[in-house]
């Protein structure tokens, strides 16, 4: 891997992928993905990680898709790299992602951030769709996910100004969970994600499918799958697990089957 560092166990059940590239402020040039798209798909089938840290740096954690990899491109070169096919894998990782946010988190840097489950971010952090600035949109999922987290208004606001917005402004329009002083932002993912590690993977899995169907169905059909995957839940000896603790006053050990 040359554009990220992965570390499988950063934490007990918690692994870190950290952006690379930072005299480019982690630019998500097409090699950078795909060793993401990579790594991502390794950890998703590594028993032992329960939930994935991604960052970046200080600075940065990511701003934007490669600008320069793309000025010279024409619409058939783009259509047939099809960059942006990589980024499925991101969507498709079973395990809760968490993003640790800080500096930049703009064009592609932001639609990462929002691919992810949940964003924390330092208080430096600035979230933007800027590709309006030079003569594009964003292409990566800016234009829907950013519309479901923070409404039309404030999203047409960002996609047709490339105006970027606050740490403190993204929480409290909904696009993150929490801000948190800047030493402290991949503490704070740290210990959301020790949160998350010590809940029943099976359980976290179903859960995370579930609420991201809501996104891609109306509430009948989404209501009919977080049933099943309710069900499905009793299949886990998480779940004899989980009860029996509850019923004998004691901490559950989830084994994830
Ligand atoms: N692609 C390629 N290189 C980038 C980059 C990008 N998206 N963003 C920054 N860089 C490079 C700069 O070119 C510069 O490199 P050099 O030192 O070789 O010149 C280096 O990173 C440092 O950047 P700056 O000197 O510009 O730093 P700054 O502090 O003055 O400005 C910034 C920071 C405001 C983030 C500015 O770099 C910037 O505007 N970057 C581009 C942001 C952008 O437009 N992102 C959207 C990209 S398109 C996209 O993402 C499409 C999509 O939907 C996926």
């Amino acid at each position: 891997m040359e554009f990220i560092l992965v570390t499988p166990q950063a934490q007990p059940h918690v692994a870190l992928i950290q952006l690379n590239r930072p005299k480019e402020l982690n630019a998500l040039n097409l090699q950078l993905m795909a060793e993401l798209r990579d790594a991502l798909k390794e950890l998703d089938e590594n028993d032992e990680v329960r939930a994935i840290i991604i960052t970046g740096n200080e600075r940065a954690f990511a701003a934007g898709a490669d600008i320069k990899q793309m000025a010279g491109k024409t619409a058939i070169d783009m259509l047939n790299v099809d960059q942006f096919s990589t980024w499925d894998q991101i969507r498709k990782t079973k395990k809760p992602i968490i993003a640790a946010v800080s500096g930049f988190a703009l064009g592609g840097g932001c639609e990462l951030a929002m691919t992810c489950d949940m964003i924390v971010a330092s208080e430096t952090a600035q979230f933007g769709q800027p590709e309006i600035k030079i003569g594009v949109m964003p292409g990566a999922g800016g234009t829907q996910r950013l519309t479901k987290a923070i409404g039309k208004a404030k999203a047409m606001e960002m996609v047709l100004t490339g105006k970027f917005i606050s740490a403190d402004e993204a929480e409290k329009h909904g696009l993150i969970n929490r801000v948190v002083p800047v030493e402290l932002y991949l503490d704070g993912a740290f210990k959301l994600a020790a949160d998350v590690a010590q809940m029943s993977p099976v359980a976290a899995k179903l859960a995370k499918e579930s609420v991201n169907r809501s996104f891609e169905t109306h509430l009948d059909e989404g209501l009919h799958f977080e049933r099943k995957n309710f069900y499905l839940c009793f299949a886990s000896e998480d779940q004899t697990e989980g009860m029996n603790a509850f019923v004998e006053k004691r901490k559950p050990e989830f084994k994830g089957r």
